[in-house]
């Protein structure tokens, strides 16, 4: 590993034993990639944003970090809140949060609260390199953004957010970006991005998949992403002729023929969706897995307003968004529908569901659907059919 002078100081203590430590951090994880030096990131974002019983010693890094007046270099921001006030057993699960929340805060950390970080608080642009977190993020970042982020860890991430660098391998070189799997998306009739993305993480699992032209949203973009990233491991994609590193099928796959193509078939989108059974004993409907943007929720929230809601429904917004919606008539009418606006994370918040008798949750999202026990998926229209918004005989 060449470092440079800086790198070299910091390495010796020059900005104390703790930022030291930090940097060997960094130096091994990239020795352990075959990385040959450090390069400077331009932002950094952390998943680290809930305190609870595990991660322990992340939590004494934190506490050492502060204790030593370290402050990040980078331009840094966090995951969404747990909902530690969101049910009586959160409090209690998550009862250190506000303390938690005050060390990173000392740090020098954005309090965003938002896995979709790139929206309001942390921009990236086309090149630039990022040492972060959270998988849907990253996805999003090298795949929809062009920017260049390796999925880096809990511990890794804050260790690059105080000494600015990152070992450079992986997806911050070009070889690495290239499509490696075509996937043929001509047998879908009904597009279902986020079933999509499931279907997508489980065959490609850590290839780069480059997908045959849809003219997908960027919201679509956001959830299939972490979709993709949950069911597989998969840190970048590309859509020909839709993202910024795929002009056309060439350019996505480096000159190179495909190594591997797959054709999904509309039957491969329905089978993850639940069962009629399913949908009808599911007690909670969850939007926002990753955090829902405004478009998202004037989008979904229009639809149910005015509505008798047959189950709970849940909106998770990224906070500022949250608070767009709140200055829009559309805000009091969804309140009034009886639809639930929070801003923490519905993984955190809905892992126990003691006050909701442990029901079932249904939801659009391919991500919750992996991670949450007992979440099952329907696409949008299935799931706004359960919740009250499309009547049982409009086939919309
Ligand atoms: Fe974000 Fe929590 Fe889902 S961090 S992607 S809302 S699991």
């Amino acid at each position: 590993m060449r470092l440079t002078d800086e790198q070299q100081a910091m390495r010796d203590g020059a900005g104390g034993e703790i930022l030291a430590r930090c940097l060997e951090v960094i130096i091994r994880y990239g020795r352990a990639f075959g990385a040959e030096r450090l390069v400077p990131i331009r932002s950094a974002h952390l998943t680290g944003s809930f305190r609870i019983f595990f991660y322990t010693a992340y939590y004494e890094i934190v506490r050492q970090l502060v204790e030593h007046g370290v402050r990040v270099r980078v331009p840094t921001t966090l995951n969404p809140r747990p909902g530690y006030d969101y049910r009586p057993q959160n409090r209690i699960l998550f009862r250190s949060q506000r303390w938690h929340e005050s060390q990173l805060e000392a740090l020098g950390v954005t309090p965003n609260y938002s896995c979709v970080c790139y929206e309001y608080a942390n921009l990236p642009t086309f090149g630039d390199v990022l040492g972060w977190a959270e998988s849907s993020a990253i996805i999003f970042a090298n795949s929809v953004i062009g920017a260049r982020s390796n999925r880096n860890s809990i511990m890794v991430d804050i260790c690059q957010a105080v000494t600015g660098f990152t070992p450079e391998f992986g997806y911050l070189l070009d070889e690495h970006r290239r499509g490696q799997l075509l996937v043929d998306l001509s047998g879908i009739r009904r597009m279902d991005a986020q079933a999509l993305g499931h279907v997508i993480g489980r065959l490609a699992v850590d290839r780069v998949p480059v997908l045959t032209h849809h003219p997908f949203t960027r919201a679509e973009l956001k959830n299939m992403g972490a979709a993709m990233a949950s069911s597989g491991s998969v840190t970048m994609f590309h859509v020909e002729g839709l993202t910024p590193e795929a002009p056309d099928l060439a350019s996505a796959f480096g000159g190179r023929p495909p190594a591997e193509t797959v054709r999904v078939e509309q039957s491969d989108l329905d089978a993850l969706a639940a069962t009629r059974d399913q949908i009808r004993d599911a007690g909670i409907i969850a939007f926002g897995c990753p955090q829902m943007t405004l478009a998202e929720a004037v989008e979904i929230g229009s639809r149910l307003v005015g509505r008798r809601l047959r189950k709970p429904v849940l909106f998770h917004m990224i906070p500022r968004a949250a608070e767009e919606l709140a200055a829009l008539p559309l805000y009091q009418e969804l309140l009034a529908t009886g639809v639930e606006i929070h801003t923490h994370c519905p993984l955190a918040a809905l892992s126990l569901r003691i006050g909701f008798g442990n029901k079932d949750v249904l939801t659009p999202s391919g991500k919750l659907h992996y991670y949450l026990a007992g979440a099952r998926y329907a696409s949008l229209d299935e799931v706004l059919r359960a919740a009250g918004a499309i009547d049982a005989g409009d086939g919309a």
